[in-house]
């Protein structure tokens, strides 16, 4: 989730409680603040389509401020966000009144005017573009470099991965992250907001797919990402072949969301996604970067208790077998009938 839609006080209680459990926190696309380093923890860069914090003054990218961001040690990977379940095919859109100096400095953008980004990398047009624009981030920074992206439909992966087999492994990206349909957002029409893309259910299984088809499970980490809540969600999520797991509306309750709806107006009675000092003065950053922690620990244990009652030591062990999938009429089918095992090609 970007500074900007998020209050500092926030993003203090998010990088300090995450720090503490030991998981990352990534920007959004608002560029990085001294607030995601301080606490100490691991950060991924994510690269929006406005290029935020590493912009020229045309919007393109800056090697340079890449290559700033990329010298902090705790910046891990960098991400380049293709799209965002919530709004695909939109880009984000920061209104006025929450483009403060700060977000501002940060974002290489001016003060007090609406921020709204592209709603597509303009170097990007084909998948051969897109494994370019990421060797070139990898190179210029040096770090592991991947892609966010809710699918629409799957034959371009499939294309990605032939192109892969073409020019050799080391020009694949490090990892997917892979958004639901049904993502959460600052602001996003609801009209794309819950039903337009693949969800989770459906896009996870496939790409894992594609990529052991391909010869390139091994080779690409899979993110997944999507009302991944609750231990249950994260335990499907690995079953179904996630490396890793993530989740912005789980750490938004964490912090105290009631779901106002109010993100994208600066009215967020909960000081969470609003810039207005009065209404952050209910969000202590020390009680809640606690609230973030435990969250974090509370996924974690569940998810081992539930590993290890299906028989695993640990949740890295889980597979498909091990989950069934209630379908509309009640009946549970298992999710290796639903989705079955392939092979490499
Ligand atoms: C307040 C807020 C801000 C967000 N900002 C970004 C962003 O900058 N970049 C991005 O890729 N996704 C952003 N998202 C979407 C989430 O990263 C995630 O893809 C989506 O919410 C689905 O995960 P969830 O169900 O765990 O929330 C934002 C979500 C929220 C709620």
């Amino acid at each position: 989730m970007s500074f900007g839609a998020i209050s500092t006080p926030a993003l203090k209680a998010l990088a300090e409680g995450t720090k503490r459990a030991g998981v990352w926190i990534n920007t959004g696309e608002g560029g990085l603040s001294e607030h995601h380093l301080n606490a100490g923890g691991s950060v991924v860069f994510q690269i929006g389509t406005a290029k935020y914090g590493v912009r020229d003054e045309n919007g393109n990218l800056s090697e340079k401020l890449l290559e700033d961001v990329a010298a902090h040690e705790q910046i891990r990977m960098f991400e380049i966000k293709i799209s965002q379940g919530a709004k695909p095919g939109k880009g984000g859109i920061l209104p006025a009144v929450k483009v403060t100096e700060e977000i501002a400095a940060i974002r290489k953008i001016p003060v007090g005017q609406a921020s709204i980004s592209p709603n597509r990398h303009l170097e990007i047009d084909s998948v051969s573009d897109l494994l370019d624009f990421v060797n070139r981030v990898r190179s210029i920074t040096c770090k592991p470099t991947g892609f966010k992206t809710v699918m629409g439909s799957f034959e371009w992966l499939d294309e990605m991965c032939m192109l892969i087999r073409e020019r050799g492994e080391e020009s694949a990206p490090d990892f997917i992250t892979v958004d639901s349909a049904d993502g959460g957002t600052g602001a996003a029409p609801m009209s794309l907001i819950d039903n337009v893309g693949i969800p989770i259910r459906e896009s996870l299984p496939t790409v894992v797919d594609t990529l052991t088809r391909h010869g390139l499970r091994d080779r690409i980490r899979v993110i997944a990402s999507g009302k991944m809540i609750t231990p249950t969600g994260v335990a499907w999520a690995v079953c179904a072949g996630a490396d890793f797991v993530v989740t912005a509306r789980g750490f938004m309750f964490a912090l105290g969301c009631i779901q106002a709806l109010q993100c994208n107006k600066n009215t967020c009675p909960t000081g969470i996604t609003t810039h207005n000092k009065r209404l952050q003065r209910g969000l202590d950053p020390i009680d809640k970067a606690e609230r973030v922690y435990q969250y974090a620990m509370g996924i974690r244990k569940e998810l081992a208790i539930i590993a290890h009652s299906c028989g695993v030591d640990e949740p890295r062990e889980l597979q498909r077998e091990h989950c069934r999938i209630v379908q509309a009429d009640g009946r549970s089918a298992p999710l290796a009938e639903l989705y079955p095992y392939v092979k490499a090609a």
